[in-house]
């Protein structure tokens, strides 16, 4: 199985370098510094929660996005926002082939899956969703701030039939590599407990300046992140988006094993950058309108976070 991961920021860093680890031929296609780099790239994960470090080389730095071709699984590891614009770049280049490519999206967010659905109906959508902590120090070096969980699936049940045992492979080398991943039958549940949980914790921590732990230690923080879980938890509820899936918890789970990650909206914000509240508390304030739920807290933060994209340069 050859990997092709569109997107070297953070989270595509750390997935390259896990998976090369594990033992899979890798290729990164990035605008990033790294692009002029050569051929063959490396990256250093340094891991904060046990204090040491791995080095891969032979990352394939690709040129141009036609070499995806070559490629079996696409990881779109882009912002939500870029998903739409890569993907029409790759159906107007005519590089993906439905028989032979699968799309893997691991984004924070809701909705992110119809950019793809609209320009390659036929093809297999892979879903990832993760909870681990990472921040791109420079080009090639990632630190690993938080040991999170993976889950993986296939986005819609009738297409995944003959690409199982791609999937087994993939979870194998990021589980032999040292990365808790699990593969999951209920990929949209996963998708909206993971959406809840960013909605709970990222703009808070944009907003206050924070690395994760700090919004259970600082009492008007948590409560700012119970009230946007809260509003969140009962737009899935109406929705049926959930089955049993307590939220606090689980952000409170999230936040100690990550306390030391500034969250990827926070890293945007002070990096100048737009985030990816729209796809996050933006989604489910767009759902509690079709649901007839109210949603005050997230409407709010989405325009408090709109404000500080507005005047940190985006
Ligand atoms: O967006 C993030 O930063 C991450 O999804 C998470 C798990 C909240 C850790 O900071």
């Amino acid at each position: 199985m050859k990997v092709c991961i569109v997107g070297a920021g953070s989270l595509g860093s750390l997935l390259a370098a896990y998976l090369v680890k594990g033992g899979v031929t890798v290729g990164v296609l990035t605008r990033g510094p790294q692009a002029a780099a050569g051929k063959s790239c490396a990256v250093e994960v340094r891991r904060v929660f046990s204090n040491d470090s791995f080095h891969v080389e032979n990352i394939t730095n690709l040129g141009n996005m036609k070499e995806i071709s070559d490629y079996d699984l696409i990881f779109l590891a882009v912002k939500a926002f870029d998903v739409l614009s890569v993907v029409k770049k790759m159906h107007d280049d005519n590089i993906i082939d439905p028989a032979r490519h699968v799309m893997c999206l691991i984004q924070n967010g809701l909705g992110i899956e119809d950019s793809v659905r609209f320009y390659f109906p036929r093809v297999p959508i892979l879903r990832a969703s993760t909870t681990n902590g990472a921040l791109l120090e420079q080009p090639g070096v990632v630190k690993h701030t938080g040991s999170g969980e993976t889950f993986l699936g296939f986005w819609d049940a009738e297409k995944h039939a003959g690409w199982e045992t791609m999937l087994d492979a993939l979870r194998d080398s990021l589980v032999s590599a040292g990365l808790h991943a699990e593969l999951a039958s209920n990929m949209r549940q996963k998708v909206w407990e993971k959406a809840i949980v960013n909605a709970g914790i990222n703009p808070v921590g944009a907003i206050f300046k924070v690395p994760n732990g700090r919004i259970l230690e600082i009492g008007s923080l948590k409560s700012i992140s119970d009230k946007l879980v809260g509003e969140a938890m009962a737009v899935a509820r109406k929705g049926k988006f959930i089955e049993k899936f307590d939220g606090f918890s689980a952000v409170k789970k999230v936040i100690e094993a990550t306390a030391a990650n500034r969250n990827s909206m926070l890293q945007d914000i002070e990096k100048g950058r737009k985030t990816e509240i729209d796809f996050i508390n933006g989604a489910i304030s767009r759902a509690g309108i079709e649901l007839h739920i109210t949603t005050p807290w997230n409407d709010a933060l989405v325009a408090i976070i709109h404000g500080l994209e507005a005047t940190c340069g985006v």
